[in-house]
């Protein structure tokens, strides 16, 4: 597939789950990938996975200058920057909302909603430079759909999916950005969402509930993230694109 061919794109959250198999993905389509994480040797990992035309930086999205070290990383690497792909997020097991801490609200937030604003921030003069590019955020299906005990996260996802929206219309008409909004994935997060109790039941029933009949792949993800990258997707932006086999339907 050569969907990305010469462009050159920065991962976050590009160590495991979505991001990973998004960093896979574009490297596939012919890109050029700085594949970044707070998991640093992961990263590192992935990268060198990929091979020559990726590098990897440890970066935490709610580090405003790392973020930046990135955007300047791609650009003295590979000279110039095209895509952003925000994938990096943080949830913990469900909690009455009333019971969150303080402590846990705020991470949620900081990393999933503010860690967004500063990656596309640092991203944006970068990717101007360049003619304009394209931006995919991994939002939620739960910032359109809640579910009891995810309070904190849910409310963060809507948020992330609506400033999507927002940034959509300002960035435009040179910068396009959409957002993925999945369904219960198989990654590392996926045991928070199926909560402590009866793991292998809570499985079974959230795939019952489910049209398609099966859980998301961090691939389902990762191939939207290529397509709306892509010029293919010259004319789409401010899309907030469910990803959820139907469930949401
Ligand atoms: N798995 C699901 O069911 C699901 C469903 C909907 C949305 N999402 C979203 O998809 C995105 C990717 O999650 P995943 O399922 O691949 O989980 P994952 O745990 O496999 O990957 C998340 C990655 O984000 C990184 N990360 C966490 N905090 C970070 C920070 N402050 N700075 C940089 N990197 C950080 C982690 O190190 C990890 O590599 C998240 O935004 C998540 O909220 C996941």
């Amino acid at each position: 597939m050569t969907a990305l061919q010469d462009k050159v794109a920065i991962v976050t959250g590009g160590a495991s789950g979505i991001g990973r198999a998004t960093a896979v993905a574009f490297a596939a389509a012919g890109a050029s990938v700085v594949v970044t994480d707070l998991d640093g040797e992961g990263a590192a990992a992935v990268a060198k996975e990929l091979g020559p035309t990726a590098r990897s930086a440890q970066v935490d999205v709610t580090d405003a200058e790392a973020s930046a070290a990135a955007v300047a990383l791609a650009e003295q690497e590979f000279g110039r920057l095209d895509i952003l792909s925000c994938n990096a997020g943080f949830t913990g097991f469900p909690t009455p909302t009333m019971d969150a801490s303080e402590d846990e609200f705020d991470r949620i937030f900081r990393i999933n909603v503010k860690g967004v604003w500063l990656g596309v921030r640092a991203a944006v003069p970068a990717l101007r430079r360049s003619g304009g590019g394209a931006i995919t955020i991994v939002g939620s299906i739960m910032g359109e759909r809640t579910r009891p005990g995810f309070g904190a996260y849910a409310s963060s996802k809507a948020a992330v999916n609506h400033l999507a929206r927002t940034l959509a219309l300002e960035l435009a008409p040179d910068i396009r950005v959409n957002c993925l909004a999945p369904v219960a994935t198989d990654t590392a997060m996926l045991p928070q969402f199926l909560g402590p109790e009866d793991p292998a039941g809570a499985r079974e029933r959230f795939i019952g509930s489910i049209p398609l009949g099966r859980l998301g792949q961090p691939e389902d993800i990762a191939n939207a993230a290529v397509y709306l990258s892509s010029d293919a997707a010259a004319f789409l932006t401010g899309v907030v694109l469910p990803i959820d086999g139907g469930r949401s339907v």
